[in-house]
């Protein structure tokens, strides 16, 4: 079965999860409100900064709106109404982010911050009781910082170090060279990304896992770039722990998960103690609840689950496979469009090999210049270091502009982009000033 579809493949269909028909992909652009707004006296906005954060329909907007007006209360502790109400929506969202990535039980979702509060989690919680002087954790180049300074901390704290697979000349990294790196370091973790927030270059995360796992390995796979386009399954990746974030899924921010499979969860320490983690407190100790309590210190993200349960309903309505065919094709449209211009270099793999991020450098303009001029087209992308400097340095480049697309961007803003980009380029870099590189 290929990675891509879970086996009750109900939601990758032309129907939702009740029965009803799907959304048109084309139509739910005007679920968005923030979209029919115009920038700048009187320019459509086209967003593309979706990798950074998403927007949000209608219905996640209304779901939070509806938990303040009619039900909100602290959950779990209140005997009152509203508390009872809270506590079964809350409990209710997390089931449904359970079946969104096909887990095994709604004990495995913890409800974190995001991706970045989540890998911190397992640095602290499972690093701190796992990693010792000598220990090598194993990261590829690409990963987002999220996935990197935990690990460093962990390396400041334990005495272990971080070990870096690096990228080929195509932006992939191939089996081989993670065999080889298992086999040679032998870490005691791998925490990879499932594709890349810049170069967009998908990984295969079942088989990496596989590998991982034969060499004695625990896995942590990031998943903020993954869940929000395409249909996940956890069990099938059978990986130690998983991350991803709500906001980059139309959902609210200050959400995300920490998928762990049960027994790991249930035999690492919590990281952040306090109220609600408990099962009983004196004055010598304390003893923590069971799973997911005991990774979830404090108010939890009340709204924001409803809010982010109100996402996935949202997607599975739409369904994930027709997301991710839509955005490959505004992907090849723009990164073909993009490759074609002369002085625009588009840094990471052809569009078959990744999913909807085109990140591009035009020669002899800095990526900042690059990402305001497109502004004034109405054009929104995001520019920099995307919080991946150790991939930036093994790329040869300081900064990138970077377009990503999601459900309701269209083929009309991807040609949009190339000739702003072109215009652009004519603009601040005429042939005769090109920079060679
Ligand atoms: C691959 C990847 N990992 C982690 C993160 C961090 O996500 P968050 O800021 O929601 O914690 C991001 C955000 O851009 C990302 O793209």
């Amino acid at each position: 079965m290929p990675e891509t579809t879970r086996p009750d493949a109900t939601r990758a269909q032309a129907a939702c999860s009740d029965g009803s028909p799907a959304k048109s992909i084309e139509s739910c652009r005007e679920d968005f409100p923030i979209l029919q707004r115009e920038i700048r006296d009187g320019v459509p906005l086209i967003f593309l900064d979706n990798a950074a954060s998403t927007q949000r329909p209608t219905a996640v907007i209304d779901a939070i709106t509806e938990c303040y007006s009619n039900f909100y209360a602290n959950v779990h502790r209140g005997i009152h109404t509203l508390s009872e109400e809270s506590t079964r929506r809350y409990e209710q969202a997390r089931q449904s982010v359970a079946r969104f990535v096909n887990a095994k039980s709604d004990h495995e979702v913890i409800f974190t911050a995001g991706t970045t509060a989540a890998i911190n989690t397992v640095a602290r919680s499972w690093g701190d009781t796992h990693v010792g002087q000598g220990d090598v954790i194993l990261l590829t180049i690409a990963e987002h910082h999220a996935n990197i300074v935990p690990w460093h901390q962990l390396a400041e704290r334990a005495g272990c170090r971080v070990e870096f697979i690096p990228l080929r000349e195509d932006f992939t990294i191939d089996d081989a060279a993670v065999q080889e790196h298992l086999e040679r370091l032998r870490p005691k973790m791998f925490a990879f990304t499932a594709a890349s927030n810049v170069i967009g270059t998908e990984f295969p995360v079942e088989r990496w896992t596989a590998m991982a796992r034969a060499s004695g390995s625990a896995v942590l796979v990031d998943a903020a770039q993954v869940a929000p386009h395409r249909s996940i399954d956890v069990q099938q990746w059978d990986a130690d722990f998983i991350a991803f974030s709500g906001h980059k899924m139309c959902g609210p921010t200050g959400i995300g998960v920490l998928h762990g499979k049960e027994q790991m969860l249930e035999a690492i320490p919590p990281f952040l103690g306090g109220g609600a983690m408990i099962a009983r407190v004196t004055t010598s100790g304390f003893e923590p609840a069971g799973l997911p309590e005991k990774f979830e210190a404090g108010t939890p993200p009340i709204a924001e689950a409803i809010g982010l349960e109100a996402a996935i309903h949202y997607l599975d309505s739409i369904g994930m496979d027709r997301i991710v065919a839509h955005e490959h094709e505004l992907c090849r449209r723009a990164d073909e469009g993009l490759r074609a211009l002369d002085g625009v270099r588009v840094i990471g793999p052809t569009s078959d090999k990744k999913q909807g991020i085109v990140s591009f450098v035009v020669d002899g303009v800095h990526a900042h210049d690059v990402a305001q001029q497109l502004d004034t087209h109405g054009i929104a992308v995001r520019a920099g270091h995307h919080c991946t400097m150790p991939l930036h340095k093994a790329l040869g480049v300081t900064a990138t502009s970077r377009a990503s697309f999601y459900l309701y961007n269209n083929l009309d803003e991807a040609d949009r982009l190339i000739s702003a980009v072109s215009e652009v380029r004519q603009k601040f870099a005429p042939s005769g000033r090109r920079r060679r590189r």
